[in-house]
Parts: structure tokens; sequence; C-alpha cells
């Protein structure tokens, strides 16, 4: 379209006219240079789906300290839509499945670290969430007293492996009079009960989601093996892929 005008134009413009029309193309040319240039610096669709941690020397259990680590069993995909794999776009999703911040942003525990074998280290949870219970504002102080499902989430994004993946460490916890310790086989339960949310289709915020599920073994050795609590995973990680429609 843009060389049937630059070939028209000397045909039927004056010479002033014709420079200034050639002066609006560049511009025009320009402008939309600029504009995909911002779009691919924040929101560009990632190119693979994760990266194996242990393969850069991280590890899919996170850190406890003492050596223990609570299983990253569910990834959310870098192959979701860019806007899920931010700060509040995960938020945003979190919230459509049921899960909101901590009670009264009360925090609960010391966050738990995770090395995702991406260049960066040991980095801490970017954020927890617990289930709200159906109510974002609220619902999140009946789960620190009831118990229910809660999860930490990690991005990987280091030098070495920026997929843009988040990781997820989901388990069910016991009610407050136990201490907020994991329930009997919590992190195949935590894990199970919010793909299954999940995968059912969700919206909040006026997003309305898409996800699908994949499982993966091989990247969490099954058993209780280094496990916070001694509780056994089956080991597998199921990955998410998170689409907006
Ligand atoms: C995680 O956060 C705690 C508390 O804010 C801090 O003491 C610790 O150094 C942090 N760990 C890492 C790996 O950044
Ligand atoms: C993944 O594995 C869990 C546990 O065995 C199972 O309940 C679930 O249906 C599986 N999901 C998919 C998508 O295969």
């Amino acid at each position: 379209m843009l060389a049937a005008i630059v070939s028209t134009s000397p045909l039927v413009l004056p010479h002033s006219q014709l420079r200034l029309s050639i002066t609006m193309i560049y511009a025009l040319l320009l402008a939309l240079t600029y504009a995909q240039l911002v779009y691919s610096g924040t929101l560009q669709r990632r190119a693979v789906a994760f990266f194996n941690p242990n393969d850069g020397g991280g590890s899919e259990l996170d850190s406890v300290g003492g050596g223990l680590g609570e299983p990253l069993n569910v990834i959310i995909s870098g192959l979701s839509s860019p806007a899920v794999l931010t700060d509040s776009g995960s938020l945003n999703y979190a919230r459509s499945i049921g899960f909101s911040t901590e009670c009264l942003g009360i925090h609960l525990g010391d966050p738990q670290s995770a090395n995702l074998g991406d260049g960066n280290g040991f980095v801490n949870q970017t954020i927890e969430l617990r289930q709200d219970y159906g109510d974002v504002d609220l619902g999140t102080c009946l789960e620190s007293l009831i118990g229910g499902n809660h999860f930490r989430i990690y991005r990987q994004n280091g030098p070495l492996a920026n997929s843009g993946a988040l990781f997820l460490a989901v388990s069910q916890e016991e009610d407050e009079s136990q201490g907020h310790d994991i329930v009997p086989d919590g992190y195949n339960i935590g894990r199970n009960a919010l793909v299954n949310t999940a995968v059912q289709g969700s919206s909040f915020g006026g997003v309305t989601y898409k996800t699908t599920a994949q499982n993966i073994s091989g990247l969490l050795q099954p058993g209780s093996t280094g496990v916070n609590h001694g509780i056994a995973t089956d080991g597998i990680v199921t990955l998410l892929t998170v689409t907006i429609v």
C-alpha cells in the first residue's frame, strides 16, 4: 500500500506537496516501527514453555531452609498470553481461579526461595496466594483459619533460561490449630484442585481465560526425599498454558 502511494504521488502532486507527503510517510513508518518496538519490549509472546531447572543447576523443589523444599508442581507456560505472566496479570488470573493475596496483607511465615536454573540463583517468591472462598478481600482470612489451598510463585527470567514461565509451589494446608502444616498428600491434592478449577475456564476483572493442562514427569523426583514435612509426591508437574480469550 505504501509502495502504491509513493509511486503514484509524483504524478499527481506538485513538488511542495510531494515533499510533504513523503515526510508524512516517513513519519508513519517511524511511528509504526516505534509501536512495534514498544510492543515487543513489553508484551512479546515467549518462544518456549519453560526450561528444566535441573539443567541449569536449579531444582524443581523450592527451598524452605535446612536442605528441604516444596515441589514446584505447577508451571504456567511461557507460551501463555504474555499479560498472564506479569505480576498484575498473574494476580488477576489467580483471582479468576479462586485465590487472592493473604488476609489483609498479613503474611504468615517466611518467604521461601527457589533456584530455577536460570542464572539468578536463589530468588524469593514473587507473591503468596491463598484460596479466597469466593471473597477476594476477606476470604483468605478464612483460609488462614480453616486451611485450604495456597501457592507461591517464582518467575524463570534469569539470563541463562529466560522463559518467563511461572513456577508454582501448590499445597493444601491444615487449619490454624494444626500450625498451618500441609495436609497428608497435600502437594498432590493442592495441585489437582488448582488444575481442575483452572481447566474449566475462568474470568476476573473483565478478563476471560482458557487454560489447557499437560502432565510432565522427569522434572520432580517422586517420593519424599528432600520434601518439606516428609510428604511424598507422585512426581508429576502440571504445565498450564493460559490464553486470554
Ligand atoms: C528473602 O526475603 C527475606 C526476608 O525479606 C530475606 O531475609 C532474604 O535474604 C531473601 N532471600 C533471598 C534469596 O533473596
Ligand atoms: C495429571 O495427573 C494427575 C495425577 O495423576 C491426574 O489426576 C490428572 O488427571 C492428570 N492430568 C492430565 C491433564 O493428564
